[in-house]
């Protein structure tokens, strides 16, 4: 119940999907969170939502990840409304599966900006804020397309590769800083990011490839980011972990 008490997250693309399902259970387990997403009324109904439950725990705000001065903003929220930050999930993310030659310029800068650019400025604007607190944990939500290609989906598997090395050169340069930094890789995941995939395509996926038989579930990926943002992962960092239902192990 309570493996995040006292802890404050900000989660970027928070407003559904993935990011709800970890701002649910985040709060679950005592912290306070700071939503930010470019949908805004989804945002705020998540927010109303969970604040229901219980006392205030979750402030919604306006964060386009590919702007700084956004990130700026949602740090001082954090720091303003709850007095810190420990916990940075960069889960904010855009799909999309044209392959390489099929690739336009606006797209691959679109898919790059949201995916790559914005985990590092995420990370850029949080680190000062965690380094006030004496420690932190940053959760950087790549993909199986960030370990393995396809078919397609080019730009979308170099944001999402890039993600992993950002990973790793920053657990690198903040571990003597007690800031852990980890990625993870989640495999198809049902989220409305992936309606863009015909049933009959993702059913065979699950049916052939997919050890378990399964797609996965937001709250299958949100278990993992929790532990990551807990303690209980306190030597963990610069590693990725995969929640794929062992899509990647063969
Ligand atoms: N669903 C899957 O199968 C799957 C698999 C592997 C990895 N992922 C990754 O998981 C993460 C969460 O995705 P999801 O499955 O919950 O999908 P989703 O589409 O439901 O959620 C993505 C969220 O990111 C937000 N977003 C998009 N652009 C943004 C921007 N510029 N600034 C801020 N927020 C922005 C969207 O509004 C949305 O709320 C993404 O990084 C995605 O790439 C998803």
């Amino acid at each position: 119940m309570d493996r995040l008490k006292g802890k404050v997250a900000l989660i970027s693309g928070g407003a559904r999907g993935q990011g709800a399902a970890e701002a649910r259970l985040f709060v679950a387990e005592g912290a306070n969170v700071v939503v930010g997403d470019v949908l805004d009324d989804q945002a705020a109904s998540l927010a109303k939502e969970i604040n229901a439950k219980g006392p205030r725990s979750v402030v919604a705000i306006h964060l386009d990840v590919t702007r700084g001065a956004d990130w700026r903003n949602a740090v001082a929220t954090c720091e303003r409304e709850f007095s810190g930050l420990d916990v940075l999930v960069n889960n904010a993310g855009i799909f999309n599966t044209a392959g390489l030659e099929d690739t336009s310029e606006e797209l691959w800068e679109a898919i790059v900006n949201i995916n790559q650019k914005g985990v590092w400025l995420g990370m850029k604007e949080a680190v000062a804020a965690m380094r006030k607190r004496g420690s932190g944990a940053i959760i950087n939500i790549s993909s199986v397309a960030g370990l393995t290609g396809s078919t397609g989906s080019t730009a979308y598997h170099g944001s999402k590769g890039a993600v992993r090395l950002l990973t790793k050169a920053a657990a690198v340069q903040y571990g003597p800083d007690r800031i852990r930094v980890n990625s993870v890789h989640p495999g198809l995941i049902n989220t409305t990011m992936i309606d863009i995939i015909p049933k009959e395509q993702r059913d065979h996926i699950v049916k052939t490839v997919v050890p378990l038989r399964r797609e996965g579930t937001p709250e299958d990926v949100a278990k993992l980011v929790l532990f990551l943002a807990s303690d209980d992962s306190s030597y963990c960092t610069g590693a990725e972990f995969v929640v794929d239902g062992g899509l990647t192990a063969q």
